[in-house]
């Protein structure tokens, strides 16, 4: 199995953009299917952020800092993502507010996904062999064994907060 660092994310987005398509075909009214399913949404958000923020940024940033900038947008996006994760955490699907701010979460990651996949990844490709995007996959798996799960995680902020406001 390839532990190569960007297949291993490109399957998440692809996981990620699956349960988007399934929460939007819901009906308005399966607040059961779109609890359970929301849950699942936060669930890998918050694991995927997780493996990137402290595995594939820093080490993408330490090796080719050419390409800091987009490491730190991608730092604001993730955070951004946080903080409608943490709101979404304490709301249930009965809330006025709950579509809404699902829909402005699966937009804005999918910008997120969309610029890391055709922009970014390419760059990182270039930039980093074969070799050192398979240690930083390994690393990722690695670091998923014992990711956060839950937006309300301290260990889901921390880095996103240290990279923003530090
Ligand atoms: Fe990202
Ligand atoms: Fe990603």
């Amino acid at each position: 199995m390839s532990t190569d660092a960007i297949v291993l994310l490109k399957e998440d987005h692809k996981e990620m953009r699956r349960l988007f398509r399934e929460f939007q075909n819901a009906d308005d009214d399966a607040t059961e299917v779109k609890a359970q399913l929301a849950e699942q949404i936060l669930e890998a958000l918050t694991v995927h952020t997780y493996i990137e923020n402290e595995g594939m940024y820093p080490e993408t940033r330490k090796l080719l800092p050419d390409l800091e900038d987009d490491v730190l947008e991608s730092y604001e996006e993730h955070h951004v993502a946080d903080v409608l994760c943490a709101e979404l955490a304490a709301m249930s699907p009965e809330d006025e507010r709950f579509d809404a701010k699902m829909m402005v979460l699966m937009e804005n990651v999918t910008h997120h996904m969309d610029e890391e996949e055709q922009d970014w990844f390419p760059k990182v490709r270039d930039g980093l062999g074969r070799k050192q995007l398979q240690e930083i996959g390994a690393r990722m798996i690695e670091l998923r064994e014992n990711a956060p799960r839950k937006p309300s995680d301290p260990r889901a902020l921390k880095k996103t907060l240290e990279a923003i406001v530090a």
